[in-house]
């Protein structure tokens, strides 16, 4: 065997033997269940493990199974969510749950390939979840894997190519453990090394059980790779919110389309400029003069930076006038943790909650 091929023949029997011993062990995702797995890898996509370990009780405490979940109101569903961000994740989340109802008779489909047809649920994702319940031999490949990977075989490309995604895929299928009963804790291995000790900045290179076989250490590499990715370009939005409030303090919120920013939330009315507000603001028989301006304050998605006025009013009178002017709810304050509501406004109202009239 060449040096490369003893290399990735040592990969997998050394990752598996450091997951059990200096791996992340009791989190209580870690099971064969399919459904308990699915949710904490959806979750865990785009948040900490520390944030998801808050939400994800919860959320099974309410869906304890997936016939709970593709059951549910979508409402329900997103107001669990509610400050977790990237909300689409919750409603792919509802979609799949039907899915699996409907096209797999309640049981989850066993093979990466099925489990990708699931909304929301991309490659590595289906193979996480066929890998920890099932033992199936595919590759994750997430961001941590990339760089563990970039490192350990010092690759130099650009990470957005898709031709090196690819040879990414390909080195990581290499990799596979011979033996399919070790899947689970190599996959857990892989995440637990890049999260835990080949961590982006200062990795751990000392206590990293690649350590004498990384080329990128061998050639003092380690701080230049994986390559950066470029840049995304941030797109300043400029948002103008009318908070209303009824004479029992209670708040409108109307339920935003499922298409765009905040799709399928519930919301303050909205406008794209001052023009637009007052406007909306007389359907709802306000003036300029019933307007009380706050702070601007700015708000950053992936690809935009919005910069958010809220402007308050109170509404005395009319209130059936009213809800007939723009189809939605007054919530009063205690129910507001029940709806699913974008993050600045759920921070922007209890902060505001006792001084905002
Ligand atoms: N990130 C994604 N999946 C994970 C898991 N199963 N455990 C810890 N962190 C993760």
């Amino acid at each position: 065997m060449n040096k490369q091929a003893v290399q990735e023949a040592e990969f997998a029997p050394r990752l598996v033997s450091w997951q059990r011993q200096h791996g992340r062990h009791g989190l209580p995702w870690q099971c064969r269940e399919p459904y308990k797995v699915w949710l904490s890898e959806i979750m865990l996509q785009q948040t900490q493990v520390s944030t998801v370990l808050d939400y994800y009780p919860r959320f099974l405490a309410a869906f304890p199974d997936v016939r709970a979940l593709a059951a549910a109101d979508e409402d329900k569903v997103l107001g669990l969510w509610q400050g977790l961000g990237y909300y689409s994740r919750a409603r792919n989340l509802h979609k799949a749950a039907r899915q699996v109802i409907s096209e797999f008779s309640g049981n989850f489909p066993h093979s990466r390939v099925e489990l990708q047809t699931l909304c929301g649920v991309g490659r590595s994702t289906a193979a996480a979840i066929a890998a920890f319940c099932f033992d199936a031999r595919e590759t994750i490949l997430d961001g941590n894997v990339k760089r563990v990977l970039c490192r350990v075989f010092a690759l130099d490309g650009d990470i957005a190519n898709k031709a090196f995604e690819d040879q990414l895929w390909r080195k990581a299928e290499a990799l596979l453990p011979l033996n399919a009963a070790d899947m689970p804790v190599y996959i857990q291995g892989l995440m637990d090394l890049g999260a835990t000790v080949c961590k982006r900045g200062k990795p751990l290179c000392c206590s990293c059980p690649m350590n004498d076989l990384c080329q990128a250490y061998a050639q003092n590499r380690i701080a230049e790779l994986p390559r950066k990715k470029k840049a995304v370009s941030v797109k300043n939005l400029s948002l103008y919110w009318l908070v209303l409030r009824n004479c029992d303090g209670a708040i409108f919120l109307h339920k935003r389309p499922a298409k765009g920013i905040w799709g399928g939330l519930w919301c303050v009315p909205c406008a794209d400029s001052l023009d637009d507000l007052y406007q909306l603001a007389a359907k709802f028989g306000c003036t300029a003069e019933d307007l009380t301006e706050s702070i601007e304050f700015t708000h950053r998605l992936t690809h935009r930076q919005l910069h958010i006025l809220p402007f308050a009013a109170q509404i005395n009178t009319g209130q059936d006038a009213v809800s007939s002017a723009i189809t939605g709810e007054w919530v009063s304050s205690d129910n507001l943790n029940t709806y699913g509501i974008p993050k600045p406004l759920y921070d922007y109202l209890n902060v505001k909650q006792s001084s905002l009239f």
